[in-house]
């Protein structure tokens, strides 16, 4: 099982310890801290047959119905969504955290969603959606490779991760690059890329 982190969030919890009292001492319960580390999450290409030149792009969002979205990749820096870890320190710890990223108007927390094994389109890809409400559990920000990414703790798949890749698709309004995930020894379509996802830290004022 990897290492779950919820970036700098961890620092903050380690200082809610009390400085210098006996060990005996009873911690006070102190509140979860609210602060909310966002991240963008971007491409890494792994491996491909064809270039479809997604290398460094953020995943983004394509409208596809009433709360509906499907996660896309957009060269525009800053077009990628914001998420962020959605879950107690708990949650965290035990791999059933969610990411979530907020969308709409007024904002409202919108979910990373994994479609399950028998959920797939027309050509049997499981098609990552950004939902309103609550995401899959278990997707989280890991660090299996030194590098933190974004896993899934595929319980259907005996907690293990398979991974993500990327294709051209075509969705309603146009053509687009669309997020897929394949358990483990699944065999990524031709003309797709395998990627992982990265976060990386938004450095742009709209987060102040
Ligand atoms: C990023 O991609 C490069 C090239 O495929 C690969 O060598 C490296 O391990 C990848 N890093 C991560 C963290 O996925
Ligand atoms: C990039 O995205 C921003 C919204 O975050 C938008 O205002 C801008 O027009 C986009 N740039 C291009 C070149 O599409
Ligand atoms: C920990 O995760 C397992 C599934 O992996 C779940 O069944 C269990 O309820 C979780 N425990 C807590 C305390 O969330
Ligand atoms: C799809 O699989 C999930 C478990 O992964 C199950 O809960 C669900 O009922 C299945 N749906 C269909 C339509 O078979
Ligand atoms: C992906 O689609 C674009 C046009 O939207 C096209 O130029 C490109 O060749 C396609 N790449 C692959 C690998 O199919």
């Amino acid at each position: 099982m990897a290492t779950f982190i919820l970036l700098s969030a961890l620092a903050a919890l380690g200082t809610a310890a009390p400085v210098g009292t006996a060990s005996t001492a009873t911690a006070p319960a102190y509140p979860t801290p609210t602060m909310s580390p966002n991240f963008r999450l971007v491409a890494n290409v792994t491996s491909c047959d064809v270039e479809l030149g997604i290398q460094n792009w953020a995943l983004t969002s394509y409208h596809i119905g009433a709360g509906e979205a499907v996660a896309v990749f957009t060269s525009n820096d800053t077009a990628g969504r914001a998420f962020y870890v959605g879950g107690t320190p708990v949650d965290v710890d035990n791999g059933t955290a969610q990411i979530f990223s907020d969308g709409g108007t007024p904002p409202f927390p919108e979910g990373f969603v994994i479609p399950s094994a028998n959920e797939t389109d027309g050509e049997g890809r499981r098609t990552v959606q950004i939902n309103t409400g609550n995401g899959t559990p278990g997707v989280a920000i890991a660090d299996p490779y030194s590098v933190p990414i974004l896993t899934y703790d595929d319980v259907a798949d005996a907690n293990d991760f398979g991974g993500w890749y990327a294709c051209n698709t075509t969705l309603p309004y146009g053509p687009a690059i669309a997020l897929y995930y394949q358990s483990r020894g699944g065999a990524t379509p031709s003309g797709c890329a395998d990627l992982t996802l990265l976060p990386q830290w938004y450095a742009h004022p709209i987060f102040t």
